[in-house]
């Protein structure tokens, strides 16, 4: 543990000296001075939205012209190459046994956003060493030319997923109105708010599938006001997007809903959200230095325990 914070400092330090390489290839990142913004979309549940969320969100904020980069670190059930109807060479299977690195495998979609592909079936992740797996979360700031990094990840609780949670500026947790996807979705808030020092985390709220502005709310309304009252922890609710057929339909055609329909109601939703979140900016102290701290905390916390 003491080595891995060493070494958290020793990135941090070089990060600083504007000098930051590649924890595999030794490459620096093209404009090392500038920091994405990194977007984690997680649930509790699966099959609630995550990917369509992320890849449509990406849409979204490349209309707003922003650089974008979609990373399917859904290791069990990858599927943004899917949606996007694109076979890509290589894909995180490579990256986590060392072959590529992140940026050789990041290729451009028809759509003007670029995507890191997954390794559908592939579990290893999640048996990675804990130093194996925070080289590859480090290996993200190579991407740092990018302005957004969003990352679909799988459902429910893994080490690797918290970890993609720490790395996070803003954490999205998706539900549905579904009373087992907000329950899951409230576990995932609790391991969250239990692991980290959750008060600087934007953790974020977003019911998928709703009926309506109302259904959503309310749903909203009882999960922030329980983590508010029995974690001590603010969610902010981001917005919600219509149960719409529009949805299923664009996922047969292996395109995004937003480019099938970009008027249609999940459209529209997705457009808004990703306003709101434009609007609020991520503060000064997230971000790779955030993440430094939530890592260092949380060896701090295993140290504890
Ligand atoms: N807003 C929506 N309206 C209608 N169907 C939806 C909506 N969002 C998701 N779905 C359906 O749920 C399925 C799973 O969505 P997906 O984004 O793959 O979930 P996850 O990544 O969380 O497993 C989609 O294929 C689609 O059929
Ligand atoms: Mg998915």
């Amino acid at each position: 543990m003491e080595d891995q914070a060493e070494k958290l400092r020793e990135i941090m330090k070089r990060k600083k000296d504007g000098a930051v390489k590649s924890a595999h290839t030794g490459k620096s990142p093209v404009k090392p001075s500038e920091k994405a913004r990194i977007i984690t979309v997680t649930s509790g549940k699966g099959g609630v939205g995550k990917t369509n969320l992320s890849v449509n969100m990406a849409l979204a904020f490349a209309r707003l012209g922003k650089k974008v980069v979609v990373m399917d670190a859904d290791l069990g059930l990858a599927n943004v190459n899917v949606m996007l109807n694109m076979i890509p060479k290589y894909n995180l299977y490579h990256v986590i046994k060392k072959q590529k690195t992140i940026r050789e495998i990041l290729v451009e979609t028809e759509y003007g956003i670029s995507i890191v592909a997954g390794a559908s079936g592939f579990s290893q992740i999640a048996n990675m060493g804990e130093e194996d797996r925070r080289d590859f979360i480090s290996e993200l700031d190579s991407l740092s030319n990018a302005d957004i990094i969003i990352i679909d990840t799988s459902a429910g609780v893994s080490s690797n997923v918290l970890d993609f949670i720490a790395a996070a500026d803003d954490a999205v947790i998706i539900t549905t109105p579904e009373p087992t996807a907000i329950t899951d979705a409230y576990g995932i808030i609790k391991i969250i708010a239990t692991e980290y020092d959750s008060l600087n985390m934007g953790l974020k709220l977003v019911v998928n599938r709703a009926k309506g502005a109302a259904q959503a709310k309310s749903v909203a309304d009882r999960m922030i006001n329980i983590a508010g009252q029995f974690l001590n922890l603010k969610v902010d609710y981001l917005g919600f997007i219509y149960d719409d057929s529009t949805v299923q339909h664009a996922v047969l055609r292996q395109k995004p809903f937003m480019v099938v329909d970009p008027k249609c109601k999940a459209s529209n939703c997705v457009q808004h959200i990703v306003e709101r979140m434009d609007r609020n900016k991520p503060i000064e102290s997230a971000g790779f230095g955030a993440m430094f701290k939530r890592l260092f905390k949380s060896n701090a916390n295993e140290n504890a325990v």
